[in-house]
């Protein structure tokens, strides 16, 4: 199972509707999925005593990233960087088992001109740290509101096709690295 992390907590993100392409093309891929959306946190993990111990109810998320074969993350740009809830998220995770020798893959996207060049660079520093199996193949979405239709659907079909050809090459990553088939 792939799982993919929606970065960020903001009511109608563009990064929920990139997200929502990406598990389209899981799907057709035929690879299982397990959508983290940070914005169906409990409310209980943003209290300060979580850092020492976990809600119960924050279980489904941090064991979606124990039992993930691989780690799709979505992220945007917020002030140079990734969303805070992000990185809140990564520090509220199992340590030190859940990203070791974990595959990584990387989508970015923001308002500006970079799409989300710092935020994506920062993650893999991160997740570098951590020991993870960081997959090269990033996509950068810049200047995403023009990206986006009024359904929320990117408009460019050449954009849909990198998006693809990003998952094929992260379901070969994985495979290959965990020595699994995840294709159906
Ligand atoms: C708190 C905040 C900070 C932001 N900072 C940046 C930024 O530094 N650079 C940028 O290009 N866009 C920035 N944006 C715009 C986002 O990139 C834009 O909203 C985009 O749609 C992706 O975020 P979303 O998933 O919240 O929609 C920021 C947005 C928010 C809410």
């Amino acid at each position: 199972m792939i799982t993919l992390i929606v970065g960020t907590n903001r009511p109608g993100s563009n990064t929920r509707k990139v997200a929502r392409h990406v598990e389209e093309i899981y799907a057709t891929l035929k690879v299982p999925l397990h959508v983290l959306d940070l914005a169906q946190m409990p409310p209980e993990i943003f209290s300060p005593s979580s850092y020492a111990e976990k809600p119960k109810s924050f279980l489904p998320f941090s064991d979606a990233v124990l039992r993930s074969a691989g780690l799709h993350v979505v992220t945007p740009e917020y002030n140079g960087s990734v969303p805070g809830v992000l990185k809140y998220f990564i520090d509220m995770l199992k340590f030190p088992e859940s990203f070791e020798h974990r595959p990584v893959c990387f989508t970015g996207l923001a308002h500006g001109m970079w799409g989300a060049l710092r935020p994506v660079e920062q993650l893999q520093a991160i997740f570098g740290y951590r020991n993870a199996y960081l997959f090269p193949e990033r996509i950068f979405l810049p200047k995403i509101d023009d990206l986006l239709d009024g359904a929320g659907r990117l408009k460019d079909p050449e954009l849909l096709q990198r998006l693809k050809t990003q998952a094929e090459g992260f379901v070969d990553f994985v495979e290959r690295l965990q020595k699994i088939r995840l294709r159906g």
